[in-house]
């Protein structure tokens, strides 16, 4: 499939897909949304391929739902045939580690779009906002769910609320940004931290992935065991020998499943 809103490389094990949207400052439109659920389901079928970055220009990550295409839309025709659903889970129930790499604005459905991914770097530049409420409606895409997981209720009721911005250093401050770095580095940063993850065992990886996403959705007691059973079931695999053979004989661990 030909991209015309995204685009899609590989660098070694680390997939990498940028929103490519400058006229409209990435909106998320049919187009594209329907890409990069396309691209995201060949990196996750594909061995090759440990870990993805997410990202867009310097200018914006993604400025939210495309609202010229939104602004038609009717409760029936979006409840029938909602066109942001199968992309939304395709990123959100991605299985391997995906980073968004966050430069400018991630308004709406981009700041939604960055939260569903596992971790995000920031530039200096990021601006955060869920400003849904100045068009009337809420956000629709898990940012009334996913931010006061992240920042808490109080800035999070705060930024639904009166849809302002957030600054890098703020958002940072409150926890849902992982790193903030000059806008010129983003990207090697991005893809040495992703490079980094891709070269371990990616089942491993997949698995502390779902762990801490469990997390969210169980209570202590609950999660803390299953943390246990799954920790005990990964002795029985060859990369847990080797990880540990590897640390005990002083050299670097040659994972055999990534
Ligand atoms: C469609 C958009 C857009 C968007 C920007 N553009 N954001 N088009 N949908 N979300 C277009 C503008 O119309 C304009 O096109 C071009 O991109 C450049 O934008 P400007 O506004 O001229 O740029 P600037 O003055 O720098 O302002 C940047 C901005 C502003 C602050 C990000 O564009 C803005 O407020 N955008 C909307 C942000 C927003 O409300 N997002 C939430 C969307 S709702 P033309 O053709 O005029 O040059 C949402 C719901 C998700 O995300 C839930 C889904 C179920």
């Amino acid at each position: 499939m030909a991209y015309k809103t995204i685009q899609v490389k590989t660098e070694g094990r680390v997939g990498v897909i940028t929103l490519d949207r400058p006229e409209a400052l990435n909106a998320l439109c049919d187009a594209l949304t329907g890409e990069l659920a396309d691209a995201l389901a060949k990196f996750e079928s594909d061995d090759g391929i440990g870990c993805v970055v997410l990202t867009g220009s310097k200018k914006a990550f993604a400025a939210g739902a495309d609202i010229k295409e939104l602004q038609g839309r009717d409760f029936i025709g979006l409840y029938l045939n909602d066109p942001f659903e199968k992309t939304w889970e395709s990123v959100a129930r991605f299985r391997k580690p995906i980073i968004a790499a966050v430069s400018g604005y991630a308004l709406g459905g981009g700041c939604e779009i960055a939260m569903m991914c596992d971790f995000i770097i920031a530039s200096t530049t990021a601006k955060f906002g869920q400003p849904e409420i100045n068009l009337g409606v809420m956000p629709g895409s898990g940012g009334t769910q996913r931010l006061p997981r992240a920042v808490g209720k109080a800035k999070a009721m705060d930024l639904c609320l009166t849809g302002r911005q957030m600054t890098a250093e703020e958002a940072e401050r409150a926890g849902l940004v992982s790193r903030i770095v000059a806008v010129d580095e983003l990207m090697d940063v991005a893809m040495e931290a992703a490079e980094s993850i891709a070269s371990k065992s990616l089942p491993i990886a997949m698995m502390t992935k779902e762990a801490i996403n469990r997390s969210f959705e169980i209570g202590l007691t609950e999660g803390v065991r299953w943390e246990r059973r799954v920790f005990q079931s990964q002795f029985t695999t060859e990369d847990q020998t080797e990880g540990m053979e590897a640390f005990a004989e002083k050299r670097a661990a040659h994972f055999k499943h990534k």
